[in-house]
């Protein structure tokens, strides 16, 4: 007997390999290999039919909880070319690097903090020409000789107009953050907020990963979800902690497994060069402990900066006190991507169901991609056919609805559980009769007849009770 382990962060994850989740977002068309058809491109991915709604209700849920529900946060979308000075003052021209490698041999590049016997290096001995003989550190690949570190930049770069000249180089942003930056006046005289409060966008950002991978977890272009809450300094070390059980309660309201949720706060010597203090929540994915979303005190490093870079006054008058100051910024910094992937991992189960095993996602009903199915018992029966389109058409107009009649109703069934569909509608011959419908519950399984006129109502009932 295998005794059980008292430390809180020994929890198995949801899946216990990766490939179950890719092969299903392949089969099912949540996510594709990009360019697929010319051999796909290292570390960018495309969401299918399914990805999209599912990538979709994971913003629009966050959009909820941080604007929508928040008298003090209001919304922005900045472009993703910004003026190059932005990047120069926001330090990650000079700053936004990882320590790389090269083997000598197969001129593969590798994250040096990523090499097997570096993990637990500090920033200073990543980049000490002499660690990689000191650790005898060999190439992961096919175990050649290393070059000694060197800084890699991670952005990346294009040109702005049709002359590819240094001066029309432009960077494709890193973090979404530096768009609400240099808005915040404007955003604050027009939306006449006062402190504190914050504004929040999603949008893509780009990182020339060294060692992207784990399917979508790290990739070269992705989304993020961030929000910056300006506050008077003095009361910075307070929203911090107050946004920290914040975020986290986010994604245990919309089903992810407490127990596979932790904090873990940076080191100093590993703090992001904006940061004054770290903290990330952490997810059990099925390759370990990883970062799901950073929280960070940003201090008045970004205002600080762009105001000195660009000699705009970005103080904020506070008419309580008739103080002028710069404010600090908290930033909840989540990836859309790394959430998406988290919901669908933490959903994943296998069940034997009569002898039988039955794949299930239990997504969150406001998740999944669909919110109903309905499905003709026979579809030989025009009457019974007609009668399901004008039923989804119906429920179309008000939720994500899908028609599907492409197997027999067990096998229908059993496709809808697979893609986390909380709620199938089934049309039979008897409905033609008493113009009654059967509503099937993915988790319990229980079916309910129930009037063709009452099925919006009874689907719309079912997903406010399951609104967190
Ligand atoms: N503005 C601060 C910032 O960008 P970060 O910790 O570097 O902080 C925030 O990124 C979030 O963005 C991460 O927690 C992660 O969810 C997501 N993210 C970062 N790099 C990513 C990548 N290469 N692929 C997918 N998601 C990424």
């Amino acid at each position: 007997m295998t005794t059980p382990s008292l430390d809180p962060d020994d929890v198995a994850p949801a899946v216990a390999d990766l490939d179950t989740i890719v092969s299903l977002s392949k089969r099912r068309g949540f996510v594709f290999p990009s360019s697929e058809i010319y051999g796909g491109i290292n570390a960018v991915w495309d969401y299918g039919p399914l990805g999209v709604e599912l990538k979709n209700n994971v913003k629009r849920a966050w959009w909820k909880a941080m604007v929508q529900e928040r008298d003090d946060i209001v919304g922005l979308d900045a472009g993703i070319l910004m003026h190059p000075q932005v990047w120069v003052t926001s330090g990650h021209v000079a700053e936004f690097s990882d320590p790389m490698v090269e083997c000598q041999t197969d001129h593969k590049r590798f994250r040096v903090d990523e090499l097997p016997g570096a993990e637990d290096l500090g920033p200073s001995e990543l980049l000490d020409p002499g660690i990689i003989e000191r650790l005898g550190l060999r190439c992961p690949a096919d175990g050649g000789p290393l070059s000694p570190p060197r800084q890699f930049n991670l952005m990346l770069k294009t040109h702005l107009g049709p002359v590819e000249e240094a001066a029309a180089v432009v960077y494709l942003r890193p973090e979404t953050a530096q768009g609400i930056y240099v808005n915040f006046k404007n955003v604050q005289a027009t939306s006449r907020k006062k402190l504190p409060f914050g504004i929040a966008q999603v949008g893509k950002a780009f990182r020339n990963e060294i060692s992207p991978g784990n399917f979508v977890f790290r990739m070269r272009e992705f989304e993020q979800m961030e929000m910056q809450y300006f506050v008077r300094p003095d009361l910075a070390s307070a929203a911090f902690d107050d946004w920290l059980p914040r975020r986290r309660a986010w994604y245990e309201r919309y089903g992810v497994t407490p127990s596979r949720l932790r904090f873990r706060e940076h080191r100093p010597d590993e703090l992001a060069h904006y940061a004054k203090k770290a903290v990330d929540v952490e997810y059990r994915f099925p390759f370990g402990w990883k970062e799901l979303e950073g929280i960070h005190n940003r201090g008045d490093f970004d205002l600080g900066n762009h105001a000195r870079a660009s000699g705009e006054n970005l103080q904020y008058f506070d008419p309580a006190t008739e103080e002028h100051f710069i404010p600090w910024i908290v930033e909840t910094a989540a990836g859309a991507d790394r959430a998406a992937f988290t919901f669908l991992i933490d959903a994943y189960r296998e069940e034997e169901v009569r002898g039988e095993k039955r794949v299930v996602l239990g997504l969150h009903p406001v998740i999944a991609p669909y919110t109903v199915a309905v499905l003709p018992l026979l579809k030989k029966r025009p009457e019974i056919v007609s009668l399901a389109h004008r039923l989804r058409d119906d429920l179309a107009r008000h939720v994500m609805a899908v028609y599907d009649d492409t197997a027999a109703i067990g096998k229908l069934y059993r496709r809808q559980d697979e893609i986390g569909t909380p709620w199938c509608v089934t049309v039979d011959v008897e409905s033609l009769e008493d113009g009654a419908v059967t509503i099937r519950d993915r988790d319990a399984m229980t079916q309910e007849r129930i009037p063709v006129e009452g099925v919006l109502r009874a689907i719309l009932d079912r997903l406010d009770a399951a609104r967190p």
